[in-house]
């Protein structure tokens, strides 16, 4: 294969493997220095196969190194989602000298035509930064007699109760288990079944508690990924719940279904274990596809990448809690250029171009659309190839336009539009991160997000702010090239 082939929509500043296949996200953790992220890995193919994980390391969550594969499949089947945590006061007798880290995840035995699927969670520890990893000898740590679905174990240790939690996706609910030493696990309760978007196999939960920002409250955050139902244009999405969490039972405080993310590329993220308390921050990442297409995207040699990596916080709106998510500040220090936009009116006969590098950007913009409700930002990519995005200030909604230049080889979700409410209006705050195959949109300072793949033939050469009807205020710009 051309080098030309296999480089082609590689990204910048998002993780993708240097070779064959991922999906998932799986055993975020901070240690000794060290962001690390495994991944589902597999390492024969550029479709979905039997499932390892994959293992890359960043000082900063922009610049990955691949490391060595850190789990293989065994005689308990694949190795399937979960997380990783430090295990600081030795309760799994693991870490007698010094702390390290313990991996909680499923392992999937593949059923056949007697058989249904079978899978139970197990654990692995490692005494050297995640470089080598022994099983657990006592694995797996649960099983379940009924249920086919259960998997993706998310662990945290809860510092009021001086346990560990554990949230597991069991069909369409997920469970809440307790653990003083992560090896056995005691059933809580269960949530599900009649809540939330129903319309597809619940998949990788995580649970964790964030302040109401600007108060001195918290809320607990649940996300839950819901995988692809053919019968629905939907395609695989994450929902999150906000609510109360007492160690036990999850109670949410709304009946409304809630996206993290309003795009079709944004799946199966989770958030990272143990940020140090000086920092504070909880950082989501996700996988950067969606099931019904993914095993298709025309990329050569490669398949997959994460989104970029989301500091997640709550903000009251309206009286509700809502997730605000931003790119991670670390994304500043990659501006190899910034511009700053001054104030100035776009007139509907002018539109504003913006000319970019290479097609790697992060774009800010205050915009005041109160007199043409109608604003288009164009990605032009080649002469006749671009993907447009379009604020429609008297709807309140964002909607994004992108083509499958792959020929025609996508299921038509692909093509469908995607869209998202906005608030912000007349006074519009848009976010952008553009790479080579990926657009990332936060409107409303990261209220709504919405996250996209593209596949045209060049990355993004310029971007052209089109008002409408009557003209629009630029009130501000930053645009910094990757
Ligand atoms: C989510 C998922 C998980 C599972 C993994 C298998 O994308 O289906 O539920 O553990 O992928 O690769």
């Amino acid at each position: 294969m051309l080098i030309k082939e296999k480089e082609q929509y590689r990204p910048r500043v998002h993780f993708a493997p240097q070779a064959n296949w991922i999906n998932d996200p799986n055993g975020m953790v901070y240690f000794e220095g060290e962001y690390h992220l495994f991944y589902q890995y597999n390492p024969n193919d550029t479709v979905w196969g039997p499932m390892h994980w994959g293992h890359a390391v960043s000082k900063d969550m922009v610049k990955w190194e691949e490391l060595s594969i850190a789990l293989y499949p065994d005689q308990l089947g694949q190795i399937f989602s979960g997380s990783a945590v430090v295990d600081w006061d030795n309760t799994t007798g693991f870490f007698p000298e010094k702390p390290g880290l313990v991996a909680i995840f499923t392992h999937h035995q593949p059923g056949d035509h007697e058989h249904p699927d079978k899978q139970s969670q197990s654990i692995a520890y490692s005494h050297d930064r995640g470089r080598t990893w022994e099983k657990y000898h006592g694995n797996p740590v649960l099983t379940d007699d009924t249920l086919i679905d259960f998997r993706d174990p998310k662990v945290f240790w809860d510092q009021t109760r001086g346990l560990w939690i554990m949230v597991l996706a069991t069909g369409q609910s997920v469970r809440f288990y307790s653990s003083k030493n992560l090896k056995e696990w005691q059933f809580e309760s269960q949530f599900g079944d009649d809540r939330g978007y129903q319309k597809g196999v619940w998949e990788c939960p995580d649970l964790f508690q964030l302040p109401v920002e600007g108060s001195d409250k918290t809320r607990w955050v649940l996300l839950v990924s819901v995988g692809d139902n053919p019968e629905y244009q939907t395609g695989s999405k994450t929902q999150y719940f906000v609510g109360e969490f007492d160690g036990k039972t999850f109670k949410p405080e709304h009946v409304d279904v809630r996206w993290l993310d309003h795009g079709k590329d944004n799946y199966a993220g989770v958030s990272f274990s143990d940020i140090p308390s000086n920092d504070g921050r909880r950082i989501y990442m996700g996988w950067m596809s969606n099931w019904r297409y993914a095993n298709q995207v025309p990329t050569k040699g490669w398949r997959g990448q994460m989104t970029f990596p989301r500091c997640l916080s709550l903000q009251e709106h309206h009286g509700q809690c809502m997730i605000r998510q931003l790119p991670v500040k670390e994304i500043e220090r990659y501006a190899r250029q910034v511009s700053m936009i001054d104030r100035k009116r776009i007139e509907p006969s002018q539109p504003y171009h913006i000319k970019l590098d290479e097609g790697c950007v992060d774009v800010k913009l205050k915009l005041d659309i109160a007199r043409a409700q109608l604003l288009i930002l164009t990605c032009k990519h080649t002469a006749d190839q671009e993907t447009i995005i379009t604020f429609n200030g008297s709807t309140q909604e964002v909607s994004l336009q992108r083509q499958d230049y792959s020929h025609g080889k996508l299921p038509d979700l692909f093509e469908a539009t995607q869209s998202m409410p906005f608030y912000g209006n007349p006074e519009l705050n848009i976010r952008l991160i553009i790479d080579a195959a990926s657009i990332e949109l936060f409107t409303d300072d990261g209220l709504q997000a919405l996250t996209s793949l593209i596949y045209p033939d060049q990355p993004c050469q310029e971007l052209v702010i089109t008002s409408q009807n009557g003209d629009t205020q630029l009130l501000s710009g930053q645009v910094s090239i990757l």
